[in-house]
């Protein structure tokens, strides 16, 4: 196998970021088949990093930072094959290195629950979400 290379910035194509989603499962939990919304998600995020085996891409960290008091890491994808080699671990140290100070908030998906406190995270007992309005209330 090649050597993982990390990049950061957002200036990717919007198909490799979808098959990344979907070949991480990732997909599952996002909205994948709405390309607006997908291409904003990668647009507006000012802290994207990225892990590439040559052109390849195989793991995402995507998160929106202050870059001095908070970054929310909405987003941390593998693809399934490249699991389980410390890439999700060095997405995590990389992002939290761009971004300064700044403390890492996150939502666990179900089957990352027990993955979050290995990278040294502390679960939050008072979050919250205030979902989304449909569209057209
Ligand atoms: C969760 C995910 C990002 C982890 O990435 P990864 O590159 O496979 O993880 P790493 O190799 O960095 O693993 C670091 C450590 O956590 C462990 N680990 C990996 N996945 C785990 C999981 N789902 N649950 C518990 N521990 C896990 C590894 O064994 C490793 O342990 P070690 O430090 O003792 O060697 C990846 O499995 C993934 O993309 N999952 C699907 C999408 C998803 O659920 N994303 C999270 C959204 S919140």
């Amino acid at each position: 196998m090649s050597a993982i290379v990390y990049r950061v910035g957002h200036d990717l194509e919007l198909d490799l970021v979808i098959n990344l989603y979907q070949e991480s499962t990732l997909g599952e939990r996002r909205p994948i088949h709405d390309r607006d919304c997908m291409a904003a998600m990668i647009r507006n995020a000012n802290l994207v990093v990225t892990a590439w085996e040559e052109d390849r891409l195989v793991g995402i960290a995507r998160s929106l930072s202050d870059f001095a008091y908070c970054t929310y890491l909405s987003d941390l994808a593998v693809r399934r094959s490249h699991q389980r080699r410390g890439i999700g671990r060095e997405l995590v140290r990389r992002t939290r290195e761009a971004g300064g100070r700044a403390q890492i908030i996150l939502l666990a998906a179900p089957a990352a629950v027990e993955y979050y406190p290995r990278l040294g995270f502390i679960r939050h007992p008072q979050a919250w979400i205030l979902p989304a309005e449909a569209s057209g209330q």
